[in-house]
Parts: structure tokens; sequence; C-alpha cells
């Protein structure tokens, strides 16, 4: 069949707000035009992130129900232990409440200042946890990945000569390991080759570097790789994934994605003493080793989350939702960058409002825009979060885009096809889409806390969502 459906059935609703645009403009001004600051219980279809926001399997809610809360030692402990290592394959695993609970166990336990870890892209907790301890992270996508529109697969792999150079110049002794985001999300959501992941491991090999793959969305890079990359047609995600981790010497996660859980994440590896230096601090500071700062529930509903997330008609259905909303917003000229990637579409926010400056913060506008509109959510990903203020001007960042995130298993083709129409709206009218300047920020991470004002263009028509 040509039509691909959602492979599951709603057992369970929850129900959505449907407000007026007069609704929504007073909670925009209250929120002080930061969609941060907005309340879920305002927002009819929330898009901000794929992160803890997924919907649960009949069989993540019957595992919850067996989680085994003992302190030590607890069978739901074992459970999850045996899923992540039957994927991973890695020798010791370390449950930890988030991703960013692994990412700073391990920065803290293996660099120093002066330190510096080569990635793909880091992803911001990744580059924070890294910075915090004085080291420098530092991204080397291909140049193909920095071309927004260049439609292309496999955008996320790592620029191998650049991967070379930065050895080379920087000395093996200041390299204590390398990473790899699957997919990339800083970068797009755009995934990397089984190819360029051999063809890292090969040059660090050579020095004796670890590999350590940041895996929150690793069942979406297998399903590119399953679909888009020569020799991986006939195997199972399940042995892609596999294949993926054992060129790694550790891994960290994020189980609030492809785990399927609303919160966890893990560490893994294979070397000892890395094991023995993280189990120590994650006893200090996150929980026991067979709990690390997660309830029994949590583990079962990963070590289930993860398996699910490795089916492939999941995956075929979650794939074809992104393109299904990429499509549709190319088709109308709409701006994105390309290819789609696996856990959201990125609009190009400066090319949608040519109309506005960088300083305008056309990335805050677009969203306000999407808000107003139709009661969506979205983040912007431009000046606002990665710009700079420097001598009291703004440095604007290089690019102004706005992400609009896929929720796992949580909205259905109607849902995106109303997203779309609210964003058709807003293109026919982005003439109308308003400046905003900041009133007040916070020193670092200004995005999630800052007010702004809104300047003088009246947006678009007056509506009800719905
Ligand atoms: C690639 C990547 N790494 C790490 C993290 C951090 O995970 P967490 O939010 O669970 O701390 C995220 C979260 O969005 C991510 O996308």
């Amino acid at each position: 069949m040509l039509t691909i459906i959602e492979p599951f059935r709603i057992k369970m609703t929850e129900a959505l707000p449907i407000t007026t645009r007069e609704h929504r403009e007073k909670k925009l001004a209250d929120a002080h035009y930061n969609a941060f600051l907005l309340n879920a219980e305002d927002i009819t279809i929330d898009l901000l992130t794929d992160s803890g926001t997924g919907a649960m399997s009949t069989k993540q809610w019957a595992a919850l129900m067996i989680g085994d809360e003992s302190y030590a030692g607890s069978t739901s402990w074992h459970n999850f232990e045996k899923s992540v290592r039957d994927i991973t394959g890695f020798k010791h695993i370390f449950p930890t409440h988030q991703g960013r609970a692994a990412e700073r166990i391990l920065a803290s336990t293996r660099l120093k200042a002066g330190d510096v870890i080569p990635s793909n892209s880091h992803f911001d907790t990744t580059r924070a946890n890294i910075e915090f301890i004085g080291a420098h992270a530092e991204d080397l996508l291909t140049a193909d990945g920095e071309n927004l529109y260049l439609d292309k697969h496999f955008k996320g792999n790592m620029d191998i000569g650049k991967l070379e150079r930065i050895i080379e110049s920087k000395g093996v002794a200041r390299i204590p390991f390398c990473m790899i985001t699957v997919t990339n999300n800083a970068g797009g959501g755009q995934p990397v080759a089984m190819e360029n992941i051999i063809a890292v491991r090969k040059v660090l090999q050579k020095h004796k570097i670890p590999l350590i793959i940041d895996c929150c969305r690793f069942a979406e890079n297998a399903y590119f790789i399953k679909e888009y990359e020569p020799g991986y047609k006939d195997k199972s995600l399940l042995a892609i994934a596999q294949e993926m981790f054992s060129y790694a010497d550790g891994a960290t996660m994020s189980a609030k994605k492809d785990g399927l859980a609303n919160i966890g994440g893990f560490f893994a590896c294979n070397n000892d003493a890395w094991a023995d230096d993280f189990r120590n601090l994650l006893i200090l500071t996150e929980g026991f080793p067979t709990y690390g700062g997660l309830a029994g529930r949590d583990l079962e509903i990963i070590a289930v989350g993860l398996k699910e997330a490795l089916e492939y008609d999941y995956q075929h259905y979650r794939h074809a939702t992104v393109q299904y909303m990429a499509k549709r917003l190319i088709d109308r000229g709409i701006p994105i960058v390309r290819p789609a990637g696996g856990h959201a579409v990125f609009i190009d926010a400066a090319g949608f409002c040519s109309h506005l400056k960088a300083t305008d913060f056309p990335g805050i506008g677009l969203v306000n825009a999407l808000y107003l509109e139709g009661g969506v959510r979205a983040v912007e990903l431009g000046s606002v979060m990665f710009g700079r203020v420097t001598d009291g001007k703004e440095v604007p960042a290089p690019r102004e885009l706005v992400r609009l995130a896929f929720p796992r298993r949580v909205y259905t083709q109607s849902h995106f096809d109303y997203v779309i129409e609210v964003l058709d709206q807003i293109w026919k009218d982005r003439a109308a889409i308003a400046p905003h300047t900041i009133r007040k920020q916070a020193p670092f991470l200004r995005h999630f806390t800052a007010h702004f004002d809104q300047g003088k263009v009246a947006i678009v028509s007056q509506k009800k969502a719905g």
C-alpha cells in the first residue's frame, strides 16, 4: 500500500486545548513574547522538542507496573542492563537520570582544562559539560553538512581530514576521547553513515583515541543507514545499531529520545578503569549504580522503549511523517533545511522573514506568529539562542532557524496537516511578521528566560484554532 499509516491505534486520549486568537495574544504578552514562558495548557500543538515528550506503548505501561523499586540489584535494573547490552554490546552500563548527567560524569572523570574533544557537532549540553571543565569542544562537520540547502544524505558525517588535522595540531595527549552524535541534532538531525563511523574509528585507532557515541537517536540513525546507505537494506535496525556500537568504546544516551521514555539516560563503556571512575561519581551524584537516579519503573520503560524504537514499522512511519511535512512546506516555497532530519523540520527564518534583519530576531518573530496563528509552539535556533552580546552590541548567529520537533507517537497526520495550514497562512502574510527586541536577558542561555518587546507590524488574520 502507498499510504504509510501510524502503526498503532489509540487507547487513551489527552484533550488538546483549542484556544482563540484573543486568548493567545494575551498569553503571549503575559509570557513576554517568549514561547518558553507559555504554559502547556495554552498550546494546541507542541513541537518545542522531541525530548521526553513521546507517548508510551501498552507494553511500556505494563512494564511500568512491574517496576521493582528495590534500592540495589532490582529486577528492573537487570532488565534494563540486558536491553542496553543486547543493543550496544558494552561491558559496563550505568543508568543516569538523563543524557546530560552521563555527559557531566564522563567529562568530570576523563577531562582536564586544555583538553580537546572533537565531534561531528556537539549538542549544547555536551559542549557545556566539556567547557565547564575548561576543555574545548570542536565541531568537525563536513562542508556538505554546513550547507543548509544541499539535498544530500548523511550530512551529519564528520570530516575525516579535519579530524586528522586536529589530532596532528593538538596532539594525542590532549584528546582523551572523540565523540560522534547520531543523528546530529545540532546540525539539523542529519544522520551519520556507517562508512563515516568506520573511517572515524580507523583514524582514532591509529592514535589509540577512544570513540564515544552520543547515541540519543541511534535508532533513527540506523533507519537512515538501512534506507540510504548501500549494503544495509536487508539488515535489521537492531543489527545495524549493533554494528554502529561495535566501532565505539562507549556511549552517552538520553533515553528521552530513542528510549521512548519521558526521563532517563545511560553511560556505557568497555574500559574497566573508566567504569570504576564513573561508578564512584555516579554514586556520589546520581544514585546507586543499579538505579542511577531513576525509579525501577523508569528502567523497565526504557528497557522496552529501546527495543520498540528499533521496530522497522515505527521508524518507517516516523520518517514518513517528517518527510510528509517537509515536502508540503517545500511545495509551498517555504525555505527549510534539506533534506529533513530524523526528528524535526528546520525552517530558515531569515529566508522566511526576508523583511527582518538578524537583530530583529526573525526566528522569534516566526515562533510567535506560529503561536498566534494556530497555538503551535516551536523553538528558535538563531541569534537569540546562539548570538552573543559584545561591547553592548548584538553579534548575530550564522543562521536563523526555527525547529519544529516531532514528539514520538503523539500527533497524527491531521495534526501535521493543521500545522501545515498554519504555516501556509503565515507564509502568505509573512511581511506582517513582527520584529522583536530584547527587554531583559540572563547572562547565559538567555533564550529560556528572555523578555521581548514585539515591534509594530500587525500579524495575520483573526481565526480560531482547530
Ligand atoms: C544529541 C543530544 N545529546 C545530548 C542531549 C542531552 O540529553 P538530556 O536532555 O536528556 O540531558 C540531547 C538532548 O536534546 C541531544 O539531543
